[in-house]
């Protein structure tokens, strides 16, 4: 049986209201970078971070998931899938399938000057108190830009051992997810790409499936259970 990684970004959950990143009309386009997604931005301005991502956390916490990631989590039901998102939505596991959550997840506080973690309150504000350890130095548990991201050689593991690696609604310009599919390539994997449109990483798919999520997921993953 296929040993199957499933990378997912944005375009999954865009068709659940929860908007991507680098689209003519996407959160990178409203917001800088430097600003609300680097340690800097939060050292520089942490109440105007914290409010950029209280906004987030409810935008995805009223958010439901798609046909997209429910495909996924019957695929993950009946098959070995590991499943990697980018997305801190927790649209995965609304849909009843785990995922590693490379970039963090919006649910989740972090004390930055202790490391202990927690489920984040609705709103989160600059001199929220560790539970741990008291300090003010609450951030959101999300991996920004300069960051490592989280669980890399568990992920290095599933790379290595896949025989389908498939890559859903990424751009493929944020590094190293961006890399996955050559890892895993140079294993063996047959790769997939499921995206709206072409990237910048397709030249490195064997194959490619276009359209909306919603309706290239379910048909991907109907195709891979009939064997
Ligand atoms: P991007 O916004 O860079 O890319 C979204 C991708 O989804 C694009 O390739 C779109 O073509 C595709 N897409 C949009 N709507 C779609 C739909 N309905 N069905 C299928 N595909 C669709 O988002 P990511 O690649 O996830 O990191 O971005 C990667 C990382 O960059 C994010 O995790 C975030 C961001 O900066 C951090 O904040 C650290």
């Amino acid at each position: 049986m296929d040993r199957i990684v499933v990378l997912t970004g944005a375009g999954l959950s865009a068709e659940s209201g929860l908007g991507t990143f680098r689209d003519a009309e996407g959160l990178w386009a409203q917001h800088r970078i430097e600003d609300v997604a680097t340690p800097e931005g939060f050292a520089r301005n942490p109440a105007l971070v914290h409010e950029f991502y209280n906004a987030r956390r409810a935008q995805a916490a009223a958010a439901q998931p798609n046909a997209a990631h429910r495909a996924l989590a019957r695929l993950a039901g009946h098959a070995p899938v590991t499943l990697i998102t980018q997305n801190v939505d927790g649209l995965h596991e609304k849909a009843g399938a785990e995922a590693i959550h490379m970039h963090g997840a919006l649910s989740r506080a972090l004390c930055a000057a202790c490391g202990h973690g927690w489920e984040a309150p609705a709103t989160m504000a600059p001199d929220d108190p560790c539970p741990a350890c008291a300090a003010r130095a609450t951030r959101p548990d999300v991996v920004w830009f300069g960051e490592m991201p989280y669980h890399m050689d568990l992920i290095a593991d599933r790379l290595a051992e896949c025989t389908v690696f498939a890559a859903i609604g990424t751009s493929g310009q944020v590094y190293p997810a961006a890399g996955f599919v050559q890892e895993a390539a140079a294993r063996g994997a047959h790769t997939v790409e499921l995206n709206l449109e072409s990237t910048d990483v397709s030249g490195a798919f064997d194959a490619h499936h276009t359209g909306p999520a919603s309706r290239i997921v379910p048909q991907w993953v109907d195709r891979l259970l009939a064997g």
